[in-house]
């Protein structure tokens, strides 16, 4: 027989299959997700949640396509986070000591909590990664920010009021623009979508029926 749980989305009580993630329970339970839900895969970080088993002290933090529901479990989702998002142009831009001073002066005030790194949804060292924007260590910052869902959850907790993923963003646009060497195969690959290499065969698949775009969703080859 289906084992239940006994969940609360926002603060009401729900009895769910106890094999669903959060999101399919919330759907079970009738809720309509139009913001917080996206890729249901855990990449596009749209689906962060809080929650608390009941009787424990420590809120947990997770993606919500990414967790199963637990018994007695209190679930306040997180659909967006504002952060303090800055206007760049990047090719005005170089990869010098005092652009994250200019732009994030906010990084230089980390009290060393590591509360980011305990709330990360992705299991990044994001304390980490500000140490290393910090010190200008722009492919450092970049290659661990790297798996970044900008769930917003490290920033909800930050007591420097840090926006990590824009800090680890921009350390990944400076260090693709400016350090790492061109990308030989995408420029070229660039290159055929502009001179309209791709055109028939874009054409061919909107033309698809939505039932077969979906089948074709689904079935494609993710790297792992
Ligand atoms: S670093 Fe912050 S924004 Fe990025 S995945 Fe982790 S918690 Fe989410
Ligand atoms: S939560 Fe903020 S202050 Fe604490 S370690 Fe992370 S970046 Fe620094
Ligand atoms: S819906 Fe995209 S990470 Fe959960």
């Amino acid at each position: 027989m289906q084992k239940m749980a006994n969940v609360y989305f926002d603060g009401k009580h729900y009895l769910v299959p106890d094999d669903l993630t959060i999101m399919t329970a919330m759907e079970y339970a009738g809720i309509r997700l139009i913001r917080g839900c996206g890729c249901r895969h855990g990449f596009c970080g749209a689906c962060a949640a809080i929650y608390r088993i009941k009787g424990e002290n420590r809120p947990h933090f997770s993606l919500s396509c990414q967790t199963k529901v637990e018994d007695e479990m209190y679930v306040a989702t997180l659909p967006f986070f504002p952060l303090n998002k800055k206007d760049y142009d990047l090719n005005e831009l170089t990869p010098s000591d005092n652009i994250m001073m200019e732009l994030f002066p906010e990084i230089y005030a980390c009290v060393g909590c590591n509360a980011c790194t305990k709330s990360c949804t992705r299991a990044l060292n994001v304390m980490q990664y500000i140490a290393m924007a910090k010190r200008g260590g722009f492919e450092a910052c970049a290659h661990i920010s790297f798996d970044c869902t900008a769930c917003g959850i490290c920033s909800a907790r930050c007591p420097a009021n840090i926006s990590h993923n824009l800090v680890g963003l921009l350390a990944r646009r400076l260090t693709g623009k400016y350090i790492q060497p061109e990308a030989a195969h995408n420029t070229a690959a660039a290159a055929a979508i502009a001179e309209g290499r791709f055109d028939a065969q874009m054409d061919e698949i909107m033309a698809l029926p939505m039932e077969k775009l979906k089948e074709m969703y689904d079935n494609r080859e993710i790297e792992k």
